[in-house]
């Protein structure tokens, strides 16, 4: 499964470029990627992905494009431009819009001569309740079902993968199979306090359940040393990913 630091994607909640900076100069070589969300994007400007690249990070651009597929695809052909390792857009925007975005990041990146960006999809945010997905949505099935369904129209559609909570990541691997990327957030190794994530796994059991990618924030840029606590995180990652017979994309 190759070096397992190389699928932690440390989430970069920071409001400044300096702290952001101070992170990915600590965390240099320790990790696979950087996540720029909404927050630090909007704050410090599109720049601050080409900086996190040239002091040598890989990063995802975590914006969740929503709009008709041809808005999408040209911003899909932006992501391509800046070299974007991953970036996202909503999975519910629907198949047209899925194809488009995929086609369009692989064709500029083709054109450009640089590695395609990785296309993600999200499936339902984790922050839905059940409720909520019932009353407001008008949805009349366990969120799982859907998640799922979501998956499969991504992968049909051929987006590289998806983001879903630790919990939907077995039966997202289990109807996707082997090759579809599964990128998850609220993983909290037994050590680091649980912050306001509620249904979380460990990183050993979001691997041992399948996942390809671990989104982590405050658990690695929280502690006293961010590089130490990105290593035990690796360390329990590999642990995992020994007693795998079928290892993940
Ligand atoms: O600090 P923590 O490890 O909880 O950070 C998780 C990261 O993943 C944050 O950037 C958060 O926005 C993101 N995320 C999440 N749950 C989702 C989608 C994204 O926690 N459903």
């Amino acid at each position: 499964m190759g070096e397992m630091r190389e699928r932690i994607i440390v989430a970069l909640d920071v409001p400044t470029r300096a702290e952001a900076f101070h992170l990915v100069k600590q965390l240099a070589g320790w990790v696979g990627a950087y996540k720029v969300g909404m927050q630090l994007y909007n704050s410090e400007g599109p720049d601050i992905v080409r900086d996190i690249q040239l002091m040598g990070g890989r990063v995802f651009v975590d914006l969740k494009f929503h709009d008709i597929p041809n808005t999408v695809a040209q911003t899909s052909r932006v992501m391509a431009r800046r070299l974007a390792f991953m970036y996202t857009v909503h999975a519910g925007g629907g198949s047209k819009m899925l194809r488009a975005a995929a086609q369009a990041a692989a064709e500029e990146a083709d054109i450009l001569k640089v590695e395609k960006p990785l296309a993600i999809g999200v499936t339902v945010l984790t922050s839905i309740t059940q409720q909520e997905f019932e009353q407001e949505m008008g949805m009349k099935m366990p969120i799982v079902e859907h998640v799922v369904a979501l998956a499969k129209l991504a992968q049909q559609a051929g987006l590289d993968g998806v983001v879903c909570s630790p919990q939907e990541i077995a039966p997202v691997r289990a109807a996707c199979g082997h090759k579809l990327l599964i990128i998850t957030p609220g993983v909290r190794p037994n050590w680091a306090a649980t912050d306001d994530q509620a249904r979380i796994m460990t990183p050993g059991e979001a691997i041992q359940a399948g996942a390809s990618y671990l989104v982590i924030g405050r658990p690695i840029i929280k502690a006293p040393n961010p590089r130490e606590a990105a290593q035990r995180i690796a360390e329990e990652m590999n642990k995992a990913a020994t007693q795998l017979l079928t290892p993940p994309a």
